[in-house]
């Protein structure tokens, strides 16, 4: 065990997390055969297999499931070591690692701007994804912050709302209802729709609204991102519901219109959150402070509010 690396432990951590050397390689911006050459050596200091494949999945052996464990100790310390280092110097130095969802990534890159220079010596990382992502990772206390639109419900966390969040319908501008207000809601059974990906938040609101007033949609695409979202729509696939902050750059462009149907726009907010308990760092509690007291003000002056 003298041979083995950190840097392996943490390619064996997240191939273990992911269940696979690609997804692995993608998380750690690394190629397939680095992560499986890592793994190799790995086990050959080890001694014993680490990973037994099922189907496409890697599942951990025994030997395996005692070495994550160990890592998940050796990587806890560590952080602890971490925070307590940065502790010490302040905000000079430190880390800040953030999930948010795809929504938020209109604004949150806007924020960090103006904290980042205020405090030159923090490094940032930050993960956009989508809400059953950003679920998976604070169960797996991966973060220091998380910014979901809905409170998990299921997870003792302490959470505090910081931003609305409301969903449109958006249609291309040559769409026959763009313009027309006052839209019954059952109108919108006969267009074809555009929605995002299972475990997409937005996409739980939309359905439980359709289902709350017995409305069924005609999914034509599904598609993962709100940027291609808004291509399809002004390309005229279909229609679809989005955050109104996905539309912040859309006015300049007036391809896509923002409809006025009933029960929309549905009200959300972004919160603030991390699992209770959590010893946050200096620098997690300044950005938490930060969010709370600069973030609106911020993004007004920026014309993103
Ligand atoms: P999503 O997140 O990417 O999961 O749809 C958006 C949201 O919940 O605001």
């Amino acid at each position: 065990m003298k041979q083995v690396t950190f840097h392996q432990l943490k390619v064996f951590e997240v191939t273990a997390r992911r269940g696979s050397f690609t997804r692995a390689a993608e998380e750690l911006f690394l190629t397939q055969p680095t992560v499986s050459i890592q793994m190799k050596q790995l086990t050959k200091a080890v001694g014993l297999p680490l990973f037994e494949q099922v189907g496409k999945r890697l599942y951990l052996t025994e030997a395996g499931r005692a070495l994550l464990s160990t890592c998940q100790d050796i990587f806890e310390r560590l952080d602890q070591f971490e925070m307590t280092v940065s502790d010490l110097q302040g905000l000079q130095q430190g880390q800040l690692r953030l999930s948010v969802v795809t929504t938020a990534k209109y604004v949150i890159p806007r924020l960090l701007g103006p904290f980042c220079q205020q405090y030159p010596g923090i490094d940032v990382a930050l993960i956009v994804t989508n809400h059953e992502n950003i679920l998976e990772r604070l169960k797996e206390n991966l973060d220091d912050l998380y910014i979901p639109s809905q409170v998990p419900e299921m997870m003792d966390v302490f959470s505090q709302p910081f931003l609305e969040n409301p969903l449109v319908v958006i249609a291309s501008r040559h769409h026959p209802l763009a313009g027309t207000g006052d839209i019954p809601l059952e109108r919108l059974n006969n267009e074809s729709f555009i929605m995002r990906e299972p475990g997409s938040g937005t996409r739980q609101a939309v359905e439980q609204l359709f289902d709350a007033h017995n409305i069924s949609i005609r999914v034509r695409l599904e598609l993962g991102s709100n940027e291609a979202i808004k291509q399809a729509v002004a390309g005229g696939l279909g229609i679809s519901v989005l955050s109104r902050h996905c539309m912040a750059l859309e006015g300049q462009t007036g391809q896509i219109a923002i409809l006025n149907v009933e029960g929309f726009p549905i009200p959300r907010h972004w919160h603030i959150v991390h699992p209770k308990g959590k010893h946050l760092s200096v620098v997690a509690q300044t950005f938490f402070k930060y969010l709370q007291t600069e973030g609106k003000r911020v993004l007004q002056e920026t014309a993103l509010l």
